[in-house]
């Protein structure tokens, strides 16, 4: 079975794109293996202790390595993504030992999907710049379909997330496109 491996880019504990992330692990259930990043221990990437890797950085390296897709579900910070997941992607877009840009990144050719809940926009922002930087750093981004959601005044007001039945089609869309893209 292949692995997909879920990041979600809000340290929230009721994170409402965790709870989204909950949803898309039912969908795929049976079909892949869904395993769970944690990088909230991740350093800030500082070029003077880039190498020798720190721990963190070689774990998630290697969970990122093993994986066969990843699958970011990310809320939209001022128009844009949280400052965690860049961090994140920068820590993978680098060489794994000084200067050799020779080798391929763990992050180059990975099938990415992209999914995020938050305001009006519904994480359009996010997702386009995202897709931006995935590209920069050669990940194999699936541009469609993705998963926005628009949460509601209710979904607000309870921190709970509940997908209208559109919303659910669309996160079923794409797990099966996703499942499709991994044969
Ligand atoms: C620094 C910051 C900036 C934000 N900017 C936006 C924004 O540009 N667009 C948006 O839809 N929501 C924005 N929000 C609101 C988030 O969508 C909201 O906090 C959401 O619940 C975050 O997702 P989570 O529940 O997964 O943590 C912002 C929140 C923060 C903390």
């Amino acid at each position: 079975m292949k692995t997909v491996l879920f990041i979600v880019g809000s340290l929230r504990e009721k994170s409402f794109n965790r709870q989204l992330s909950a949803e898309a692990e039912a969908l795929l259930k049976g079909k892949a293996e869904v395993k769970r990043l944690e990088y909230a221990a991740l350093p800030f990437l500082n070029q003077d202790t880039e190498y020798p890797a720190h721990p963190e950085v070689a774990r998630i390296r290697e969970e990122v390595a093993a994986a066969d897709a990843l699958w970011i579900f990310s809320p939209e910070y001022n128009g844009s993504y949280p400052s965690i997941l860049k961090n994140l992607l920068d820590w993978l877009s680098r060489p794994v030992k000084p200067m050799d840009y020779a080798t391929p990144t763990c992050i180059a050719g990975k099938i990415v999907a992209l999914s995020g809940a938050g305001g009006k926009a519904a994480t359009a922002h996010c997702r386009e710049k995202l897709t931006e930087l995935l590209k920069f750093i050669r990940a194999d981004v699936i541009d469609e379909p993705q998963t926005g959601i628009a949460l509601s005044p209710d979904n607000w007001a309870s921190d709970t997330l509940t997908l209208s039945d559109e919303q659910s089609e669309m996160l079923r869309r794409q797990a099966d496109a996703l499942l499709a893209r991994l044969g």
